[in-house]
């Protein structure tokens, strides 16, 4: 039977089981057999990481193809303006290719329900920062630190909160859900 994990990853943890020099990765935290991530996250984001041992469902929720939305809240330096947003709507430049956002919600400020970061984001004093909250279908390498960079709004801190109708609900970091199949199957069509 098809196996899906929900995982919430901390900050510096890598997305994977084999170890990498002296980071922490998954293995820490996932006493599963057989199964593996479906996407990546940084090793400084954080948030909603999808594990599976069914390779179909691994390629339809990583494949840049199969467009699934992820959502992302994501702080960055300084005020973001209206232009800005235009811009990562229409679409920037990243390498050799176009990256576009498919929405982009200011917040008013970090939401309620998102957890402290231990350590917290290094910020300069009384330099402003401000919370976004991003939709994407690309799924890119580093897209979304690299679209706010080419406006200008390095990101310091960035939290996926969704992937498809996937959501992290109560998972606190470090913790996963195991989901049964029939959800899966309502989920992944
Ligand atoms: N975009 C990024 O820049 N980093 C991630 O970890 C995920 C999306």
């Amino acid at each position: 039977m098809t196996k899906l994990i929900v995982f919430n990853k901390p900050y510096h943890v890598l997305s994977q089981f084999s170890p990498e020099g002296d980071k922490t990765t998954l293995a820490k935290y996932i006493d599963e057999p057989e199964v593996y991530p479906a996407g990546r996250l940084d090793y400084d984001s954080e948030g909603l990481l999808l594990l599976t041992d069914d390779g179909v469902l691994q390629h339809r929720i990583s494949h840049p193809q199969g467009k699934m939305v992820k959502t992302y809240l994501v702080q960055v330096e300084g005020i973001v303006k209206k232009n800005a947003i235009q811009r990562l709507l229409k679409g920037v430049k990243i390498q050799d290719y176009m990256a576009s956002a498919l929405a982009i919600r200011p917040l008013a400020g970090k939401p309620g329900y998102l957890w402290k970061r231990v350590p917290p984001i290094r910020q300069r004093k009384k330099s402003p920062t401000c919370w976004l909250e991003v939709d994407l279908n690309q799924g890119k390498n580093r897209q979304v630190k690299r679209m706010l960079a080419a406006v200008g709004h390095p990101v310091l801190r960035l939290v996926r909160i969704q992937v498809g109708s996937w959501t992290l609900n109560d998972i606190k970091p470090g913790e996963y859900k195991i989901l049964d199949a029939k959800k899966i199957k309502k989920n992944s069509l």
